[in-house]
């Protein structure tokens, strides 16, 4: 244990309750559950308490009483991370703290185009009151109805907006933070442009927890597009549905909103999770691409999606294809899409990459991978899909039914090295926009570059000297100092 002296759970607990109010403080196995495993459920684990601050100033004395106490703190916002950056695994010296009691909208300002928002709101809340007045929050992902904008903030969330607006970071303009030592970064600007020297807020935005605990974040809008036409698309190939890409972000003048890849695969896991999910497309394609076009004022969306349409199909480059007639229609398009990772997740525990690779080189890649896993691991199956505007693919691995716990591990662990292997080949990145957390430490940590690491233990050694921030998450800074 890391204390000088050795205090019992019940001892640091009951220090806890006494400098924070109790409320804050949760201890009880049973309540601190769902805050100590992972949205598969692949992984769970324990913490000496839960803290559930209110306000920043409650997060503050939650860190300086944690420093005192040499416990040392996991944040967490909806726990919706998939790579373990939020869940604890060292039960007997750390703390997760959550934020989700800080769900206040601080200020919504339409005439400058911005928001301030507590880190604990959920992202689609937050969209859903800027929509009131008339204004647009881009971020977009498969989880936005639990995942909270303090760990879209920590883990530069990406989603199927991207290649329009960019990550979470092209989205925020301000930060508050409580730094390790107790104290408040107060980085809450609103404006545009700031060029007053190194502009700080980034170093915490994608840092996981490991640097600071977001309490605020001041975000960018947009206007709300009323206009949105969103099309299912079949086409012969991965090949096809990137030339397509190109075509469209050139054919409707960077109005493309959303721009994702599925294999056929992508229609049966999401029916397994939506059972009564009305298929949108007679025929079977070998590859399927949802595009969304949207905008506001004098353009005339639809239009243009029908234009684009016809003109793609004109050419063969698309085979079939439906347009959503109402938004009913539209959202039962991407539940296919959201659906697919419950599906997968229905099916047990399985190997998940977020990968990236230039997009000339996108196609090759998946087709590489694929097959390395197809020689290796000749039962199991490969699902690749997603952003792939943005080079970004979802490559995963599914052991067949039936596997016991030891043989699904060790297809996970091989599924996972054959495809890292091909994907050194192709100097991609291991994570595209999910983050490092700690299932990807040993990877992350094998590929860096020794100058790259050396920045990062020193900017650790800067701000987190005590290494309270979420120890064993990113890199493991042991033994820096
Ligand atoms: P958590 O899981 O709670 O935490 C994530 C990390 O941030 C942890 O390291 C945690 O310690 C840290 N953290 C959380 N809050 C704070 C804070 N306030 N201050 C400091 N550190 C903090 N991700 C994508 O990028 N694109 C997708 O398309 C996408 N789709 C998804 C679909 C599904 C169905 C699911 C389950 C997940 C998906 N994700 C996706 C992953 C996940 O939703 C994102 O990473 C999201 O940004 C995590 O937010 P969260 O609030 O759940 O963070
Ligand atoms: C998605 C998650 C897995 O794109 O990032 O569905
Ligand atoms: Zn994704």
């Amino acid at each position: 244990m890391k204390a000088e002296v050795m205090s019992t759970s019940a001892q640091l607990q009951a220090s806890l309750r006494a400098a924070l109010s109790s409320d804050v403080v949760l201890t009880q196995p049973d309540e601190m559950m769902r805050f100590c495993r992972d949205w598969h459920g692949d992984v769970a684990s324990g913490a000496i308490a839960v803290l559930r601050p209110r306000s920043t100033a409650e997060v503050a004395a939650a860190v300086l009483i944690c420093r005192e106490l040499k416990l040392s703190i996991v944040p967490q916002g909806g726990n919706t991370g998939l790579v373990l950056g939020g869940v604890p695994d060292q039960p007997a010296t750390q703390v997760v703290l959550s934020l989700e009691r800080m769900t206040a909208i601080r200020n919504i300002d339409a005439e400058d185009f911005s928001a301030v928002v507590e880190a604990g709101c959920i992202l689609s809340e937050v969209k859903d009151a800027v929509a009131e007045k008339d204004m647009y929050f881009p971020l977009a992902l498969g989880a936005q109805g639990s995942c909270r904008i303090g760990g879209n903030v920590s883990t530069n969330a990406g989603g199927i907006n991207v290649l329009r607006y960019g990550m979470t970071r092209e989205l925020v303009l301000g930060l508050e933070v409580v730094l390790p030592d107790g104290s408040i970064f107060n980085g809450l600007s609103t404006l545009r442009k700031d060029n007053r020297g190194v502009d700080l807020k980034q170093i915490f935005i994608g840092a996981e927890g490991t640097l600071g605990i977001i309490t605020a974040v001041s975000i960018k809008l947009m206007p709300f597009p009323d206009q949105v036409a969103t099309a299912l698309l079949g086409l012969n190939s991965l090949d096809d549905a990137i030339t397509l890409y190109r075509r469209a972000r050139r054919d409707c003048c960077d109005l493309m909103s959303a721009f994702e890849f599925m294999p056929p695969l992508a229609f049966v896991l999401a029916r397994e999770a939506i059972p009564d999910l009305a298929m949108p497309i007679a025929g079977d394609y070998p590859a399927y691409v949802l595009m969304e076009i949207s905008g506001s004022g004098l353009v005339d969306i639809a239009d243009l999606m029908e234009r684009f349409l016809g003109g793609v199909m004109e050419d063969g480059l698309v085979v079939d294809g439906v347009i959503a007639a109402s938004q009913a229609q539209a959202r039962n398009l991407w539940l296919f899409r959201e659906g697919m990772n419950e599906g997968q997740a229905k099916r047990g525990q399985h190997m998940r990459t977020d990968i990236s690779v230039p997009l000339s080189r996108l196609a090759d890649f998946v087709r590489d991978a694929e097959q390395a896993v197809s020689e290796a691991l000749p039962d199991c199956t490969s699902v690749s899909y997603g952003h792939v505007g943005d080079g970004n693919v979802h490559l995963n691995v599914l052991p067949p039914a039936g596997s016991s716990p030891a043989e699904i591990a060790a297809k996970i662990y091989e599924a996972k090295t054959v495809v890292n292997r091909v994907l050194d080949d192709y100097h991609g990145s291991i994570s595209a926009e999910h983050g490092i957390g700690r299932l990807k430490r040993a990877d992350f940590e094998e590929r860096l570059d020794p100058s790259h690491r050396a920045l990062l233990s020193a900017l650790k050694q800067a701000i987190d000297p005590s290494m309270v921030m979420n120890p064993g998450c990113q890199l493991n800074f042991v033994g820096i100092s």
